[in-house]
């Protein structure tokens, strides 16, 4: 009964890589018998950025379908669409009467977003951890399991529930975050010094969830890695260190084991192997993301039975907040 909370959220913004699989959605099914877990899937945090409407619709019902695909079980977790309840922007401008702009300021996604086109400067972008934090907030999570490149947004949230709680007395439970050490961080295949990002030009810097085995294999073969010729797992080779662990955790075999088996061969005998491995894992995956889809019924019966769930549970605490904060209560 007294389970720990963990909850995430993926946006649908373009379509997912094997960055954001072992980073985050990975682990979600992995904790979703030990924790009381929630997870989301973030549209209002994809309008920060320019969306083409249709597409972030279809693109809801797709990170639905791979949740889902992945092994989440909607009878053990919540699974909801951030739109639907309405206590997250709600929340949202509550902790924004609490949020420093100088704080907001110093987000390194904001600064990397926001210097990239004029037409992504919008207050929404700035206040982005923001709603993040109050997405956290509102289920008074523990645990938030996400990639490295959130761990600064997550500070923010920890320091806002803070906040709030020594201004108005304890409301919020502070959140830790849940970063994989070796797969928090999967990085660009073109160029290792980057994290793997979806919206990256270069289709062959990234593998999609969805690509197909011959692209998978393909996109391997041309990663970028080095010229030592010596198979090994260091720092100063990095691109061959990020296939590495990307070895690892689809085959969940030890970096140890991994070195030894390919020690004496050549690089692309491993590259070859790897195509093969990640293309193998993710084809069940993408066969039942097939079915899904199918059947965009059963889709919206889950996200109305998630988002029943998630505005239940938020809504116990928004009603806290609005209390303490001296809105009335009718
Ligand atoms: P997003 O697609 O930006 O909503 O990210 C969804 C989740 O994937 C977040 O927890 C990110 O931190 C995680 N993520 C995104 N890119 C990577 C990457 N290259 N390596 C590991 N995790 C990632
Ligand atoms: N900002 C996260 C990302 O881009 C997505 C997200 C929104 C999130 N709200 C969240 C992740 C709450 C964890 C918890 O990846």
């Amino acid at each position: 009964m007294n389970k720990k909370t963990v909850f995430s959220g993926v946006q649908p913004s373009g379509n997912l890589t094997i960055g954001n699989y072992l980073g985050a959605i990975k682990n979600f099914s992995r904790l979703q018998d030990e924790y009381n877990s929630i997870y989301s899937i973030v549209d209002m945090h994809s309008i920060t950025v320019p969306q083409v409407p249709s597409e972030l619709r279809k693109r809801t019902y797709e990170v639905l379908a791979l949740y889902l695909a992945t092994g989440l079980d909607p009878e053990k977790s919540t699974i909801f669409v951030q739109s639907h309840v309405s206590a997250h922007a709600e929340l949202c401008w509550v902790l924004n009467s609490i949020s420093y702009m100088g704080q907001l300021n110093r987000m390194t996604q904001y600064k990397d977003k926001s210097s990239k086109s004029e037409e992504n400067l919008n207050a929404a972008l700035f206040t982005y951890p923001v709603l993040m934090a109050a997405d956290i907030l509102l289920y008074q999570t523990d645990f938030v399991p996400v990639g490295e490149d959130q761990r600064q947004h997550l500070e923010l949230a920890r320091d806002l529930a803070i906040r709030f709680n020594s201004k108005y007395s304890d409301t919020f439970k502070v959140p830790d975050n849940l970063i994989q050490k070796e797969t928090g961080k999967i990085y660009n295949l073109k160029n290792p010094e980057l994290k793997m990002s979806k919206s990256d030009p270069d289709a062959n810097s990234y593998i999609l969830m969805l690509d197909d085995k011959d692209t998978i294999v393909r996109k391997v073969k041309r990663a970028v890695t080095d010229s030592l010729a010596n198979f090994n797992y260091s720092k100063e080779q990095k691109g061959l260190q990020n296939l590495i662990n990307i070895y690892s955790a689809f085959s969940g075999e030890d970096v140890k084991n991994i070195v030894n088996k390919y020690r004496n061969e050549n690089y692309s005998v491993f590259k070859e192997d790897l195509g093969i491995l990640i293309a193998e894992a993710l084809k069940p995956i993408q066969n039942e993301y097939d079915k899904l889809m199918s059947d965009k019924g059963y889709l919206e019966s889950i996200m109305k039975e998630g988002a029943e769930k998630a505005r239940y549970l938020s809504y116990k605490t928004l009603r806290k907040v609005y209390k303490k904060v001296g809105f009335v209560q009718i």
